[in-house]
């Protein structure tokens, strides 16, 4: 198939084209490379030793994306593009919302013109909100969040689910990650964000590398066996993965389905830190501080229906995660 992957040159994006270069697709990006650098194409192209089109654009710049796809006979899209940073959204909402919004607005404008009609989007766990019990299930209300970044993957699912009962013939994936983290294993691609990390395991990556001094906890005092927070930590390889399952699936169906991507399983940020330190054989300097706003005592995915419909599930391990994240983050550029 012929794949247009926006945001392909982000942290997932870029994984993902790699797998799908891998597995014979070809392989189309669109970023505007906003958060995200242009040597990570050629160092898909290094990995996988194979061509890819690349376009420096915005895709909420119709014409631009309309130029793409009157040039490229696109079968399918997977659609990464938007911004991220849970922090920064609630200090700038509207900037969040008018990117995200439209971004995913124009494409879906655009694949209506050119009749393509099959989507995975990249939703996020964190459309369960802070009332659901764990783990996690796909069914459960998935109709609140606790950051405009959060309320923008609700809205955007929301209006898929709409586009889909408007336009039968249409599929939309709705993948809900967990947290993803590690690197791809030849530690040319890894998350690299710009300025100081907001997600854990790359601040992690830049104090081992002895560009940041300590990482610090947010609290030691939550309701969990070790008083710190438990999440689903996902390999971003299985996570790439995913995405080329859930096209698999997309080509044979119609309609609109979620599906979580994690592993089932949550661990602490210490029991994190430990692991990072054992398989690395390094000690990290740390401290536990103040809890941070918005965080959630401890949530996981149940990753049945994942393997159910898409035959996926996750299969690195934590210390896989934290070997391939520091072999990144020892050679990245920041
Ligand atoms: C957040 C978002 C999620 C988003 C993901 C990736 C929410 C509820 N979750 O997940 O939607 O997809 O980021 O962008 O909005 N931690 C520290 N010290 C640090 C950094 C983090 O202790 O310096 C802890 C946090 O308290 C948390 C865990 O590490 O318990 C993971 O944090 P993070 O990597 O930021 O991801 P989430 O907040 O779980």
């Amino acid at each position: 198939m012929n794949i247009l992957v926006t945001g392909g040159a982000g942290y997932i994006g870029s994984h993902t084209a790699v797998e799908l270069l891998n597995a014979g697709h070809k392989v189309v990006v669109v970023d505007d490379l906003s958060n995200a650098k242009y040597e990570v194409i050629d160092r898909i192209k290094e990995i996988t030793g194979k061509k890819l089109d690349f376009y420096w654009i915005d895709c909420a710049d119709k014409e631009k994306l309309w130029d793409v796809f009157r040039n490229q006979d696109i079968d399918a899209v997977i659609h990464f593009a938007g911004f991220k940073a849970v922090g920064e959204s609630v200090r700038k909402p509207l900037q969040y919302y008018r990117n995200n919004l439209d971004s995913t607005l124009t494409l879906l404008e655009v694949m209506e013109e050119f009749d393509c009609k099959k989507l995975v989007f990249s939703s996020s766990a964190t459309v369960y909100g802070p009332d659901n019990p764990h783990p996690y299930k796909e069914e459960m209300p998935a109709i609140q969040s606790s950051s405009p970044y959060g309320w923008t993957k609700v809205m955007i699912e929301r209006i898929l689910t709409d586009y889909c009962t408007a336009h039968p013939d249409f599929c939309a994936i709705l993948l809900r990650y967990f947290n993803p983290i590690g690197a791809h294993e030849s530690g040319l691609l890894g998350d690299d964000p710009n300025g100081i990390p907001n997600n854990l395991m790359p601040y992690i990556g830049r104090v081992a590398a002895g560009k940041l001094e300590k990482l610090t906890i947010f609290g030691g005092d939550y309701d969990t066996a070790d008083g710190t927070c438990q999440r689903d930590y996902l390999h971003v390889v299985d996570l790439a993965l995913g995405h080329l399952k859930a096209l698999e699936y997309a080509a044979e169906h119609q309609g609109v389905e979620a599906i979580n991507l994690g592993t089932g399983n949550g661990i602490s940020v210490l029991e994190l830190v430990t692991a990072f330190e054992k398989v690395n054989d390094m000690k990290l300097p740390y401290e536990i501080g103040p809890r941070r706003d918005g965080d959630l005592p401890a949530f996981w995915a149940d990753a049945a229906k994942a393997k159910e419909l898409l035959g996926w599930e996750a299969t690195h391990t934590v210390d896989d995660m934290c070997r391939s994240s520091w072999l990144f983050a020892r050679n990245a550029s920041i």
